[in-house]
């Protein structure tokens, strides 16, 4: 009986703990699908009892990194903020457009950043431990999948786990209804599937 109760309490612990999520996209376009499909993650996420944040990185503008820059004034404030908000997350969902097959540059560099300390050496600390669930969005009928090729592989290296599932949303400029919600119910199961297996 006693053992029972005991399990009983560790379970409530664990479902009453909020997973911290933080998510946002590789896109700084106003009306990025990327950052529709990532706010849609979100909610899915929210709606399953994570705690998440949503950002832009339009509003974290990151010089190239540039390692005289780095030693001379340190990591720019909006590197160190994102670095911050990554180190604070337990799950970290991104959605990338796809670029001649790879990642924009405004993610890598952010990315990049994010795996420097603050006293310019290397650091793993924003994605060792950390769970990463990976999606694109393209008008083209791939939907931007070969960019996820390159994105899992820089996750990787820096020390992350990256959830083998992986969600692409063809056809992206009218997949999306005026609030933001996939129209495609296969494609919201699968997504659903990922933000779950992500955050559990
Ligand atoms: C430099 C550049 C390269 C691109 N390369 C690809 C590509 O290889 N595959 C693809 O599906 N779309 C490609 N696109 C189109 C993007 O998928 C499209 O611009 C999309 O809207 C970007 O996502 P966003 O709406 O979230 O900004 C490219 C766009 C740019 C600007």
């Amino acid at each position: 009986m006693k053992w029972i109760l005991i399990f009983c309490m560790a379970l409530s612990a664990t479902l009453s703990a909020e997973t911290k999520v933080l998510a946002f996209s590789g896109s700084t376009r106003t009306d990025s699908v990327n950052q529709k499909l990532v706010i849609e993650a979100a909610r899915l996420a929210s709606q399953m009892g994570a705690s998440v944040t949503v950002i832009n990185l339009k509003d974290y503008p990151i010089p190239f990194y540039d390692a005289d820059l780095e030693a001379a004034e340190g990591m720019p404030a909006h590197a160190q903020q994102l670095r911050q908000l990554m180190i604070q997350s337990e799950v970290i969902l991104i959605a990338s457009p796809d670029y001649n097959s790879s990642v924009p540059a405004v993610l890598k560099n952010a990315l990049d950043w994010a795996s420097r300390s603050e006293e310019a050496g290397s650091s793993r600390d924003a994605y060792k431990g950390k769970k990463f669930g990976i999606m694109s969005a393209s008008p083209g009928s791939s939907g931007g999948a070969r960019g996820l090729i390159h994105l899992r592989t820089i996750l990787t290296a820096v020390g992350g786990t990256v959830n083998p599932m992986q969600v692409s949303v063809p056809g992206a400029y009218n997949a999306f209804d005026e609030q933001g919600h996939l129209k495609n119910e296969e494609l919201k199961i699968k997504l659903r599937d990922l933000v779950e297996s992500t955050i559990n």
